[in-house]
């Protein structure tokens, strides 16, 4: 058994809480909150998990293989180094820390100790996310662009922008599905109440090849969208998932381009363009639910020592991204240059 203590019983800890608890190799010893009334909620449903309102008191349990981090995001890098410092692995929510610093300091340390550090990103053990990499792998063909939309009336968060707190899924999503990594990106953004940080974004990754990607998140929008277009050179596909069941659909459609013969005295060969209008078809998709996917992962990676998809690289490069894209926001939309891949000096 794998013993499991989580931290943070707020918005989201109880849903870690609830997958956990539904995992047969795993032995859900304690839940840590600061709000004692949170603890008492959860004492009513599951009686036998010991409650804390000191991380420490988790930390001191030898029982405890691993710990589950889902706290505001400007505690993540704390919370996250005292655990792994007391020997534990760690599943930490995204965005994994607030600094691309911290976030190369956790997997040192994970390193250092032979631990597992995991990121939520919850959208890569989607059905959905998995068949739309199965795509860009195979019919897409070479990919032109990445356009993805994430909008709603949105809670407002203290301590994030609306990109650190929603762009963080679209960018681990493309980390997950593109063979491309971006070498720079630009944004621009906007706050429209005083003292809180922007609720409104739109970020442009550039690569070193034909592909754009555009990412626009806003928690000030009258309806719910998610949405992202992938198009390709033979095949696009649309990802909506909002769409209770065909989240993906396949569309055989695109151009095709004929050379015409040059005209007299033209030196460039024009190009006729033709369209393609082709089948859409809806491929069936895994219908797991992703948390409970991505922590059963986890457990099986903290039983074996192996590292998880989502590991502190994958959290690191979406903070790069981040970070980067911040920069770019308070300077007017500049494009700022993505750091290299290499995550260790
Ligand atoms: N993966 C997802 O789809 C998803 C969805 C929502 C939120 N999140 C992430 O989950 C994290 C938490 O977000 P939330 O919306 O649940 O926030 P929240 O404010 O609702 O809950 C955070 C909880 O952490 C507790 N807390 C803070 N510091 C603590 C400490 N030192 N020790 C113990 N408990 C402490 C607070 O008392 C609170 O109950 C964030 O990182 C957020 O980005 C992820």
């Amino acid at each position: 058994m794998i013993g499991i203590g989580v931290i943070g019983y707020g918005y989201w800890g109880p849903n870690l809480v609830r997958n956990f608890a539904d995992i047969p190799s795993v032995d859900l010893r304690w839940v840590c909150d600061l709000q004692t009334e949170r603890l008492a909620r959860l004492r009513l449903r599951y009686p036998a998990v010991q409650i804390t309102e000191d991380m420490n008191t988790v930390l001191a349990d030898p029982k405890v293989d691993a710990v589950a981090i889902a706290t505001p995001v400007s505690t993540h890098f704390d919370l996250a180094m005292q655990a792994l410092k007391a020997g534990k692995s760690v599943f930490v929510e995204k965005p994994i820390t607030a600094t691309s610093e911290e976030a190369q300091r956790l997997i040192e340390e994970a390193d250092k100790r032979g631990l597992v550090i995991a990121v939520d990103h919850t959208f890569i053990h989607t059905g959905a996310v998995k068949k739309l990499r199965e795509l860009i792998k195979g019919d897409l063909g070479e990919v032109y662009y990445y356009d993805s939309v994430r909008v709603n009336l949105g809670m407002f968060q203290r301590d994030v922008s609306v990109m650190w707190d929603l762009a963080v899924h679209d960018l681990s999503i493309m980390d997950f599905v593109l063979d491309a990594r971006p070498v720079a990106v630009s944004a621009i953004g906007m706050a429209h109440v005083d003292g809180s940080p922007e609720n409104i974004a739109y970020l442009n990754l550039h690569f070193d090849c034909k592909l754009m990607a555009h990412v626009h998140v806003n928690w000030l929008a009258p309806l719910k969208v998610r949405r992202t277009l992938v198009g390709g050179s033979n095949k696009m596909v649309v990802y909506d998932d909002l769409e209770p069941s065909e989240k993906i659909k396949v569309y055989d459609r695109g151009i095709t381009l004929d050379p015409m013969a040059p005209k007299a005295g033209e030196r460039i060969n024009q190009m006729r363009i033709g369209y393609r209008a082709g089948d859409m078809f809806a491929p069936q998709l895994d219908i797991v639910e992703a948390l409970g996917a991505e922590l059963s992962e986890f457990v099986t990676c903290v039983e074996q020592g192996k590292g998880p998809i989502a590991d502190g690289a994958a959290g690191l490069r979406v903070v790069r991204i981040l970070e980067a894209a911040t920069r770019s926001m308070a300077n007017g939309g500049v494009v700022v240059k993505l750091p290299g891949e290499r995550v260790l000096a």
